[in-house]
């Protein structure tokens, strides 16, 4: 079959699809498979019993589930869930939302395809591209453009901040807003590395982005204030020209498929008209189940309660396994300051990660090579190889045989076995 150009591109599997694709095909083996790449949340029983109760509430009132399920929603999202969260932003933060700040969509991957393609892109004779301050990023952003040479982006400053210990810092110094640049964008924790750009990164690039007349999107899937998966105190900020993207997913709820953008109401307007376009209306059974959590406070209560210290017991753990087994190599391990990942960095590995990523797989291990996270840093950097991707959301057991089989491999890999 004859495809365009954009159908073209899928044949060839994505970084992100790649990734999808091993969740799905090894969710349901029997092998011992020990899943440490995916973004999947981690079980937390407490967590799930409030969903639960939720969910039962919203079955037994006839007329709420048969609203939620039986008619389309409006094209910016679930009226009720957008009330609920411009009274919980404003209790908060008192940034003086309303209604026309917020849209809802079918999770914040579908929220980047909007905005990115919204942003950057041919325009007035120019093609804008969006500007990722810093690389490693989000794999999820690579393939969601529309157009080619999509990204521009950043290598980090690496500081060594402890024994075997890193953080990314941006180069601040490297970053210009030239004319070709759309939006800039950051994860904040950021996945893959678990950084967590200080305020004063946070601000200058907010600086930055309103002289240069461009909006700064702050992608905060893991932020505050729910999930709330972020151990070291940080403000969090917003104004008419930052678009903040949030998330049900890693508050344990990935099925449900919701997003939710804060931006200033012309950003809103052109979300949910795509919306309509796209999906008609974003699917409004999560938001009907998950809105009384919203108005009572109950997720704050459990991201604070239960997430995050989740969260922060299974880094310390997983670092524990590392910082023991990796005493005497060039092994760092970056910052563990949210997120539900470790970013490992094997210096002067002998072999690239994807090399050591078949080899783990090839055991059962699955983790993600380094090389995915760095869209737009068109450079030969050998950093970029020498990096894996593994999450310590599973149970225990999964990420400490896991690791156990990655310590095994790397050793043989610097010939230290
Ligand atoms: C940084 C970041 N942004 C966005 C997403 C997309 O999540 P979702 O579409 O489930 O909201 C993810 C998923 O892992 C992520 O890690």
């Amino acid at each position: 079959m004859r495809f365009t150009d954009f159908g073209s591109r899928f044949r060839e599997p994505t970084g992100i699809a790649v990734l999808m694709e091993d969740l799905a095909s090894l969710a349901g083996s029997t092998n011992d498979i020990m899943m440490l790449g995916g973004g999947n949340p981690g079980k937390i029983d407490a967590v799930i019993d409030s969903y639960r109760q939720a969910a039962q509430a919203l079955i037994d009132d006839h007329q709420q589930f048969f609203s939620s399920v039986g008619r389309y929603g409006e094209p910016v999202g679930n009226q009720r869930l957008i009330s609920a969260l411009v009274n919980l932003f404003n209790e908060r933060y008192d940034w003086g939302l309303s209604d026309t700040n917020i849209a809802l969509t079918n999770g914040s991957q579908n929220a980047f395809f909007l905005l990115f393609n919204m942003l950057a892109g041919t325009a007035e004779g120019t093609y804008r591209r969006i500007l990722l301050p810093m690389t490693p990023e989000y794999i999820g952003y690579r393939d969601v453009a529309i157009g080619d040479n999509f990204f521009v982006s950043r290598k980090p400053l690496i500081e060594e901040t402890g024994n075997h210990r890193f953080k990314y810092r941006i180069d601040l110094d490297a970053i210009t807003i030239d004319g070709d640049i759309g939006a800039l964008c950051v994860s904040r924790p950021t996945n893959p590395t678990g950084n967590v750009i200080t305020d004063d990164e946070f601000d200058t690039l907010d600086k930055m982005a309103l002289e240069a007349g461009v909006p700064l999107i702050i992608d905060g899937a893991y932020g505050e204030p729910f999930p709330d998966i972020i151990h070291r105190k940080v403000r969090l900020k917003w104004h008419p020209n930052i678009i903040l993207s949030l998330s049900l997913s890693k508050l344990g709820l990935p099925a449900l498929r919701t997003g939710i953008l804060i931006a200033a109401p012309e950003v809103i307007q052109v979300i949910s008209r795509m919306n309509a376009v796209t999906n008609l209306t974003p699917g409004s059974f999560g938001p009907s189940l998950i809105s009384p959590l919203f108005e009572n406070g109950d997720i704050l209560t459990l991201s604070q309660q239960h997430i995050r210290p989740f969260y922060a017991r299974k880094a310390k753990r997983t670092l524990q396994w590392i910082d023991d087994s990796f005493a005497e190599l060039p092994v760092y391990a970056h910052e563990a300051e949210g997120a539900i990942f470790l970013w490992l960095w094997f210096r002067d590995l002998p072999i690239t990660t994807q090399e050591l990523y078949e080899r783990l797989k090839a055991r059962g291990v699955i983790v993600v090579p380094g090389h995915y996270f760095f869209p737009g840093l068109n450079i030969d950097w050998q950093h970029c190889h020498e990096c894996i991707r593994i999450s310590y959301a599973m149970e225990d057991h999964v990420v400490e045989n896991g690791i156990a089989i990655i310590v095994e491999e790397v050793k043989k890999a610097y010939n230290k076995l």
